[in-house]
């Protein structure tokens, strides 16, 4: 089976290309720029020399993301700007975000793939001032637009418009498309660069804030968002949007998980409270036969991987 992941150099998609390549799968993973060392983990992955063929492509331009999804089946489309923090200009993440959905979809009704499974986020759900204190949230919630427009919230507003609009092409043009909103995912990296959602978790124990928020985390491994990915392209009654998320734990905790693992970091000094977080339920996704590794071994291995990188010196 020939499938399309998009972005394949990324956090994210490095781990499902990993598991595509593993179960079989042919790959076509789109990446901008080819040469560049920062995709040689790829190479390097088992069955990548036979079965992964790297195509030059970025979201803008359509004809390049055409050539990579044709004559795929199944189609992964990851890619998606994530920034380390906030950005001036919207553009930078609405473009490649929306456009690039858009094009990415409409290539693949072009090759009739059979399925696309569409990453979106955790910030397309739970931008909503108005939602009652402690209640769980599900795929029926969706940001406000507005309310991320006027508090500036550019990447929640990014793959908030990018899901409606993928979910509303979908139903206009009868492909096929599955979602799936993870929120902050952690585990260790398989690329070199270190993405924002790793930086997280390294800042926290390099201390690199000595004041932090006691906000609530809701957290999906890597590997385990890899295999949901798959678990939703595979399975036919997979439908809509899913969430995917693992484990929720305030910042306080979380930072005493980690002195319990890992004691001799700096870790921020004073944590302040703040108004109470959203929580998550992935049912939906468990009802499908997803399941998910406990939190200590996410941050174990996240936390090794980053020591022997040397991410913590
Ligand atoms: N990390 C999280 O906590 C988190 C949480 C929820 C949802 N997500 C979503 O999960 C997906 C993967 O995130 P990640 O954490 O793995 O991020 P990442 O490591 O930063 O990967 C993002 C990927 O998007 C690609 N990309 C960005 N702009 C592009 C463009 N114009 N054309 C082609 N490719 C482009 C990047 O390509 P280059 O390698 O060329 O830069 C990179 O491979 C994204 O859709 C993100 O919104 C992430």
């Amino acid at each position: 089976m020939r499938v399309c992941v998009t972005g394949a150099g990324g956090f994210a998609a490095s781990w499902l290309v990993k598991l595509l390549l593993s179960k079989g799968f042919i790959v076509h993973g789109t990446v901008r720029d080819p040469s560049d060392e920062k995709y040689a983990h790829l190479k390097e992955l088992e069955n990548a020399t036979q079965n992964l063929i790297l195509f030059k492509a970025d979201l803008l331009d359509y004809v390049s993301i055409a050539s990579s999804v044709a004559g795929c089946e199944g189609v992964f489309h990851v890619a998606s700007p994530v920034p380390y923090s906030k950005v001036p200009n919207p553009e930078v993440l609405l473009e490649p975000a929306v456009t690039g959905t858009k094009n990415v979809l409409k290539a693949c009704l072009e090759a009739k793939a059979k399925r696309v499974v569409v990453v979106s986020s955790g910030s397309a759900i739970f931008m909503k001032p108005d939602w009652p204190k402690g209640e769980i949230m599900d795929e029926s919630c969706w940001s406000d637009e507005l309310y991320c427009r006027t508090t500036e919230n550019w990447y929640h507003l990014s793959k908030t418009v990018a899901e409606r609009e993928a979910l509303d092409f979908a139903s206009k043009n009868a492909l096929d498309v599955v979602t799936v909103c993870p929120t902050l995912i952690v585990g260790p990296m398989l690329q070199s660069t270190i993405n924002a959602s790793s930086l997280v978790l390294i800042n926290l124990l390099k201390g690199i804030r000595e004041t932090v928020e006691n906000t609530l985390r809701n957290i999906v491994d890597v590997r385990d968002l890899a295999e949901a990915l798959l678990l939703v392209y595979e399975n036919k009654e997979a439908s809509g949007r899913y969430i995917a998320s693992s484990h929720v734990i305030n910042t306080r905790d979380l930072i005493e998980l980690l002195k319990s693992l890992f004691p001799n970091y700096s870790y921020p000094k004073n944590i302040v409270e703040v108004e109470e977080g959203k929580v998550f339920s992935s049912k939906k996704l468990q009802s499908l036969g997803w399941k998910f590794r406990p939190l200590e071994e996410t941050l174990k291995d996240a936390v090794e991987y980053y020591q022997c990188a040397h991410l913590l010196e």
